[in-house]
C-alpha cells in the first residue's frame, strides 16, 4: 500500500515482479527497491548537483525518478527487458508531466547494461542485483576504463549486495565500502544498501 501511494506522489507504476523467460540465466528478474529503503539511504547518503547517476537494469524507473525528483540531477536507467523498457517510457512521461519544472534531463535506454559507454560525467552507479557475476564484472570494467580516461571520484550504490558481487570488489578492484544503509524492519540481511567509493587520488597512474 505504502509503496502504491509513493509510486501515485510521483504519478508512475512501478510495483510488482517481471520474470525472465525460461532459457535467460545471465539477467534478473524485475523488482523495484523499496521507496523505504531509499528514504532511508538519504538520510545518510548526498547527491549533489554536479552528479549524473547511471541505473544498471533500470526496471520500470523507481529510483531514476525517485532521485531526479529529489536532487534534480541528470538520470540515466537502462533496461534489457522491452516490456518493462516500454512501462519505464510511459511512467516517464506520467512523471514529467507533475516535475516539468526540473530541468535535468532523465534519459531511459534500451539494450544490455554491458554495451553502455559511460559518459565521462557519469559518476554514480546505481544496481539493484540485475544480472550475474560476469555481467556485473563487465559494467564494472566499463566504469573502471572510463574512470582511467577521464579520471574522477565515482561512487557505486548497490541494494541487495550478494556475497559474489562484494567479493569482486573486494578483491579485483580499488573500490573501497564508504557506508553502509540497512533497509528498516527487513529480516533478510542482504537488503541493504553498500555504498563503494573509488577516489580519484587512489587510481593508479600508468608510468609514461
Ligand atoms: C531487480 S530489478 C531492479 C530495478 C531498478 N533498478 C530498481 O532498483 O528499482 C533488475 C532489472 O535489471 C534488468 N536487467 C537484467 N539484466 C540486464 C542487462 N544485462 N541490461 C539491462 N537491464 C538488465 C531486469 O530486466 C530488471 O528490470
Amino acid at each position: 500500500m505504502a509503496e502504491r501511494l509513493a509510486d501515485r506522489a510521483l504519478r508512475v507504476r512501478t510495483t510488482g515482479i517481471r520474470e525472465w523467460h525460461r532459457g535467460v540465466v545471465h539477467y534478473n528478474r524485475y523488482e523495484a527497491t523499496p521507496y523505504i529503503a531509499l528514504d532511508k539511504l538519504f538520510e545518510t547518503y548526498s547527491l549533489d548537483k554536479t552528479d549524473e547517476l547511471v541505473d544498471f537494469g533500470c526496471g520500470r524507473g523507481r529510483v531514476i525518478f525517485y532521485i531526479h525528483n529529489r536532487f534534480g540531477i541528470p538520470v540515466t536507467g537502462i533496461e534489457a527487458n522491452d516490456k518493462t523498457y516500454e512501462e519505464a517510457l510511459r511512467n516517464k512521461n506520467a512523471y514529467l508531466h507533475r516535475a516539468k519544472h526540473i530541468k535535468a534531463p532523465i534519459r531511459i535506454l534500451y539494450g544490455p547494461a554491458e554495451n553502455y559507454e559511460i559518459k565521462p560525467t557519469e559518476n554514480r552507479f546505481y544496481f539493484f542485483n540485475p544480472f550475474s557475476i560476469k555481467i556485473f564484472r563487465k559494467v564494472i570494467n566499463n566504469i573502471l576504463d572510463s574512470v582511467k580516461e577521464h579520471p574522477r571520484s565515482v561512487d557505486l550504490l548497490i541494494y541487495y549486495p550478494t556475497a559474489i558481487y562484494k567479493q569482486f570488489l573486494r578483491k579485483d578492484t580499488l573500490f573501497e565500502i564508504i557506508n553502509k544503509v540497512k533497509t528498516p524492519g527487513m529480516k533478510d540481511k542482504k537488503e541493504k544498501f553498500l555504498i563503494y567509493r573509488l577516489r580519484q587520488q587512489d587510481l593508479p597512474y600508468e608510468a609514461e
